[in-house]
């Protein structure tokens, strides 16, 4: 048995086994693998994924000098700190792929139809709650927060706005709360939102302030029933690339539960290749142009 190393940060390994590069993932440390993953967060790695889950948990056992696959599995499963290790292991199997204003279809439907209805629809002060799940490093969460400071607080000068960033990975949740970003980030963020909302802090760009201000983060799984009832009451949420990295089952659950988060009139938003045909009949589609919304009536 080896000696762990103590785990204090997901930087690069710093114990390398001798033979680290001859592990090799076995069929049945797959399974146990894949079953504990799944089990805990709903992520199914297809049997065409067997070669890169193995080189994700590698990355892993290498930093803590374990001699092999079954033993990190072990570790996980009947260690005290296997907590903190989850998340480590969530850090290392999930893709967090991400930019500013990803889906301009889905904001501008935000802004000319779904939140001026949310508005007229609600009496008194204007407030809208909205949640980005799976919002990996906040790309998703900042955006929406620009196009509504941008486009609707001139028209709606007391609107009330929150954002809630949610993601597994904690790493990701950490680099969103800083609200800094490189280049990679804002590919496609126009020259005048850069500008407007945007401070240049070397080669990277840092939110405007009073754009974090309406936007909070926190490390959240979604495949978690007891933790998705405390979230309640939004009027919009975004769940966006991540149901393809669930079975069947899984999407049923996690869309179960976000439509329970919602408001009635609310919207949930999706990603450009995903769909709940077959997963959910309990929202009404409603199309806008180049997207659509599932709304809670
Ligand atoms: C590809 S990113 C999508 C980011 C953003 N929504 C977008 O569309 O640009 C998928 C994110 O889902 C997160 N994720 C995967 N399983 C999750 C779970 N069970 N609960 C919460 N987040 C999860 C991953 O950590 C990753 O950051």
């Amino acid at each position: 048995m080896t000696q762990y190393s103590t785990i204090t940060s997901t930087q690069p390994a710093v114990t390398q086994h001798k033979n680290v590069n001859e592990l090799a993932l076995s069929s049945v440390a797959f399974e146990n693998f894949r079953k504990m993953i799944y089990d805990s967060c709903g992520i199914y790695f297809q049997d065409n994924k067997k070669y890169l889950l193995e080189s994700r948990l590698l990355k892993r056992i290498n930093y803590l000098g374990m001699d092999s696959y079954e033993e990190y599995y072990d570790y996980l499963k009947y260690n005290s700190s296997n907590i903190q290790e989850k998340k480590y292991l969530y850090e290392a199997i999930t893709i967090n792929e991400t930019f500013f204003f990803r889906n301009q279809p889905q904001l501008d439907a935000l802004v000319t139809t779904v939140i001026p209805q949310l508005i007229a629809s609600k009496p008194g002060k204007p407030r809208i709650k909205i949640w980005s799940a799976a919002s990996s490093s906040g790309e998703e969460a900042y955006s929406t927060a620009i196009i509504i400071f941008d486009l609707l607080r001139p028209k709606y000068p007391d609107l009330e706005i929150e954002i809630v960033g949610t993601d597994i990975n904690n790493a990701v949740i950490e680099t969103a709360k800083t609200g800094i970003y490189r280049e990679y980030s804002i590919r496609n963020t126009q020259p005048y939102y850069l500008k407007k909302y945007f401070k240049p802090v070397g080669n990277a760009f840092e939110i405007d302030p009073a754009i974090k201000k309406v936007v909070s983060f926190k490390n959240f799984n979604l495949f978690d029933d007891i933790s998705m009832r405390s979230m309640t009451n939004f009027d919009i949420i975004f769940c966006a690339n991540v149901l393809i990295y669930f079975d069947a089952k899984a999407k049923i659950k996690v869309v179960s539960n976000l439509y329970n988060s919602l408001n009635k009139g609310g919207y949930l938003f999706i990603g450009y290749a995903e769909t709940l045909h077959t997963i959910s009949k309990a929202f009404t589609i409603v199309s806008f142009p180049k997207t659509i919304g599932y709304k809670k009536e």
